[in-house]
């Protein structure tokens, strides 16, 4: 199977791999993984307390191409973004963005449930206090 140009440049060049400390009380983290392959996806926000914005973003990835370049990818969407305009990004605009085949649009699902993920992390750290 072909991967596109741009899942090649985010596999080979990916944005913002790493992670934050989950004790930051600015950081929210989510773990998904993949009933259809095993794959797992961890993906954090940092977000800016002063203005609600996420600032920053970070991921691991331990799967297949599409995996870590749609988690690559939403790491860059999601900066400046607020939580309610994270939550809107849909893996169908991963999917596309990414040019993804049929069988590879649950690697793009994976990364949309990994930012739900974080923001309700971040969400239930918050409710909490
Ligand atoms: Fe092997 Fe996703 S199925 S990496
Ligand atoms: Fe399963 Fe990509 S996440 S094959």
């Amino acid at each position: 199977m072909a991967y596109s140009d741009k899942v090649v440049d985010h596999y080979e060049n990916p944005r913002n791999v790493g992670k934050f400390d989950n004790g930051d009380e600015d950081v929210g983290t989510g773990m998904v993984g993949a009933p259809a392959c095993g794959d797992v996806m961890k993906l954090q926000i940092k977000v800016n307390p002063a203005t609600g914005l996420i600032e920053d973003a970070k991921f691991k990835t331990y799967g297949c191409g599409s995996a870590i370049a749609s988690s690559s990818l939403v790491t860059e969407w999601v900066k400046g973004k607020s939580l309610d305009e994270a939550l809107t990004i849909k893996n169908t605009q991963i999917a596309e963005e990414l040019a993804l085949p049929p069988v590879k649009i649950h690697c793009s699902i994976l990364a949309e449930d990994a930012i739900k993920a974080a923001v309700d992390d971040y969400r239930a750290k918050h409710a909490a206090n």
